[in-house]
């Protein structure tokens, strides 16, 4: 969801007001999923590295996640959508923790949508985090397969994304999904987060549709 604060600059508009805009374009997104059948979509709302940003944005960007929850919670549960963490709850401030784990936890049988939030998300701060916990276990080295691998990583269980979808137009992966998207398809436009409409997103998909997947293989000749 990139592009927030240029969109906010360019409208002479205060950072904050871009994260917000972005913020509600995130329901329309949320929607459109629902809509077009998407089962999971994972959101990059605050990496490992987004600390280091002014301390009035991060307050700004926990807030926005805080009335997230407490004005949205009801309606995207009664949607059937199923709200997961991705990220490490540790630094968050504690009532912002109790909120993300409520919502976790209130919609953890909802099968419309997998809504993953990745949250103090960082594709290196994860993959640490799962070779910590596989030595814990006593995990011996002939066991450690790419599949258990991932089943040590935030999103356990949940499929490896098919499409990533970079607005803003930077050509860079900024320590998402590093693993996970090992074989995903890019897709990056110039267009600012709080603009990607729902067309917007359908053109994605469309393009997505004609992509050629062949996971490293060649197509074997029938
Ligand atoms: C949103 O856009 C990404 C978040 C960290 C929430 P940015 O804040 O990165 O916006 P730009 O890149 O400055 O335009
Ligand atoms: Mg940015």
């Amino acid at each position: 969801m990139d592009g927030n604060g240029r969109w906010a600059q360019s409208r002479g508009l205060p950072r904050l007001a871009g994260h917000r805009a972005g913020t509600e374009n995130l329901r329309v997104i949320i929607e459109a999923c629902v809509e077009f059948g998407v089962k999971y979509l994972t959101i990059y709302a605050f990496s490992t590295e987004n600390w280091e940003r002014p301390p009035t944005e991060v307050r700004g960007l926990m807030r926005i996640l805080e009335d997230m929850i407490d004005r949205q919670l009801d309606e995207l549960n009664t949607k059937g959508v199923q709200i997961r963490h991705i990220g490490r709850l540790e630094r968050i401030r504690p009532s912002l923790q109790k909120k993300i784990l409520r919502a976790v936890e209130l919609t953890r049988h909802n099968t419309r949508l997998v809504l993953n939030v990745a949250f103090n998300y960082g594709g290196r701060d994860e993959i640490v985090h799962a070779i910590q916990r596989i030595i814990q276990d006593g995990v011996k080295p002939e066991e450690v397969t790419p599949e258990l691998v991932s089943r040590y990583l935030y999103t356990a269980g949940i499929p490896d994304p098919d499409l990533i979808i970079r607005t803003s137009g930077e050509l860079r992966v900024s320590n998402f999904l590093i693993w996970q998207g090992a074989y995903a398809e890019w897709y990056i436009t110039p267009t600012y987060w709080p603009d990607f409409d729902k067309e917007e997103f359908r053109k994605a998909l469309e393009e997505y549709k004609r992509r050629d997947r062949r996971f490293g293989r060649i197509h074997t000749p029938t």
